[in-house]
């Protein structure tokens, strides 16, 4: 059966600044918090860091080289906030602007069209010392570094992401304290979570004024929540981690409220006027998808919720997340059905799996029917009418996998961390074929 998708579909990959760049320290950049996080004690795997990562910050012409002859239409990387401002904000750093000058240079010499994320979580440490995210004014130092990268590089830059998954920034940085900045308060959550939403508004209506012609998104982790049985303490845990995870963001974005269940906890937070701020209409929305969620109740846990382990059978990826994409395509028709339908670009979508080296190369299988079975729910989205217009794997090469450190690969190439060489695999060559081909016939590639 063929699986082809529209003409104009645009096909793409994704990375992050701290996955890939290293560089961590070089020419003027300041410490983020992903920085003070790797380099203390216990909270990384093997305690890796990202001083060096795959070195992008050398390699990108090699990188961009790879985009090019995997025929990418669109390359979506971040920002790194301290290469442009080490303290966060004051005087820019030339130094550090510079190398997105180059490297979104690199990318339109090779007829990539560079998709800009401004944050990936990694806020300069600076900010954090007075706070962070759970100080308001980091919402208004975010909106002047915005609007700083947009006017360096928004002339050659059209597409732009806000955030990059504000969600699971606020949850896994600030509540359950396993990623930057390790904070594990309830009400430094609570605040995260509101602060990076109007951030989001402050900056769109910053860069609207500047240039009304760029695209504007924001890229969420989406992921329809199942109940682990159907006791009522089960639905209930269900119905409050969706709240948190999935409508916290959605519904002041799109609905300009924040769900009933969660109305309480943000009413010391919420300020008149915010969340006319954050309801601000966006050119696209960026969808990151890897696996359903499901939780029961646990009364001893920080907020009574646990996730529950996946079914006995299931098919896990290497990172123990069950492979299913049937909640990609629930997912993807709920945002046309309960939130207008807007102009989606699947933003992340891959697999880590133990890649093997074999006489043929990396024969990464696993990978490529991870890829092609969420690809055909893509397909099926956009044939019940939702607009699915862009998809970007995760990730061009193997990096830095935060918490789990370079232990977890989901590139379709591979990073030889000890000689930065770069080895396409398997799967390389087949999203090669589907981007030339604009789909793939799912019995034979
Ligand atoms: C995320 C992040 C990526 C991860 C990827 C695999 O979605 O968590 O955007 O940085 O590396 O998703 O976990």
């Amino acid at each position: 059966m063929d699986i082809i998708f529209p003409n104009r579909f645009i096909w793409g990959a994704s990375t992050a600044a701290y996955q890939i760049e290293g560089a961590a320290a070089l020419d003027g950049k300041g410490p983020s918090v992903w920085d003070t996080f790797t380099h203390t004690a216990d909270k990384i795997r093997s305690a890796e860091n990202g001083n060096i990562a795959c070195d992008h910050y050398h390699h990108y012409k090699t990188d961009v080289r790879l985009m090019k002859e995997l025929g990418l239409h669109a390359y979506r990387f971040s920002t790194s906030w301290t290469r442009f401002f080490p303290e966060g904000k004051g005087k820019p750093n030339l130094k550090g602007r510079d190398f997105y000058n180059r490297l979104v240079d690199e990318l339109l010499e090779n007829n990539i069209d560079p998709w800009l994320c401004f944050y990936h979580w990694d806020l300069p440490q600076a900010l954090q010392d007075k706070g962070g995210w759970a100080n308001r004014d980091t919402a208004f130092y975010f909106s002047d570094y915005v609007s700083y990268v947009a006017e360096q590089l928004g002339d050659r830059v059209n597409h732009f992401a806000l955030l990059n998954e504000p969600n699971v920034h606020a949850v896994l940085g600030h509540l359950l304290g396993v990623h930057a900045p390790g904070i594990t308060d309830f009400s430094a959550f609570v605040s995260t979570l509101h602060h990076l939403n109007l951030a989001t508004g402050l900056g769109v209506n910053r860069l609207r004024v500047q240039n009304s012609d760029w695209k504007l998104g924001t890229v969420l982790s989406l992921q329809p929540v199942y109940p682990n049985t159907d006791k009522d303490e089960d639905i209930e845990a269900r119905n409050l981690f969706d709240a948190v995870w999935n409508r916290s963001v959605l519904d002041p974005i799109f609905k300009g409220t924040y769900p009933e269940l969660l109305q309480g906890m943000l009413e010391d937070t919420v300020q008149a006027g915010d969340l006319g701020q954050i309801n601000q209409p966006l050119d696209f929305l960026g969808m990151n998808f890897y696996q359903r969620i499901i939780v029961e109740s646990d009364p001893k846990s920080l907020v009574g919720i646990r996730p529950s382990m996946p079914p006995k059978n299931a098919q896990l990826t290497d990172m123990g997340w069950e492979v299913y994409p049937k909640a990609m395509l629930e997912q993807l028709l709920e945002l046309k059905n309960d939130y207008g339908n807007p102009v989606i670009y699947i933003t992340e979508n891959g697999a880590a799996y133990k890649d093997v080296f074999t006489a043929r190369g990396i024969d990464d299988q696993q990978r490529i029917r991870y890829i092609e079975s969420h690809l055909q729910m893509v397909a099926q989205a956009i044939e019940q009418g939702v607009n699915v217009q862009g998809y970007f794997v995760w990730s061009l090469m193997d990096n830095f996998e935060w918490a789990e450190g370079y232990a977890k690969r989901f590139g379709i190439v591979y990073t030889d961390y000890a000689t930065q060489k770069r080895i396409p695999k398997a799967s390389y060559y087949w999203y090669q074929k589907v981007i030339h081909n604009c789909g793939f016939n799912v019995t034979s590639m």
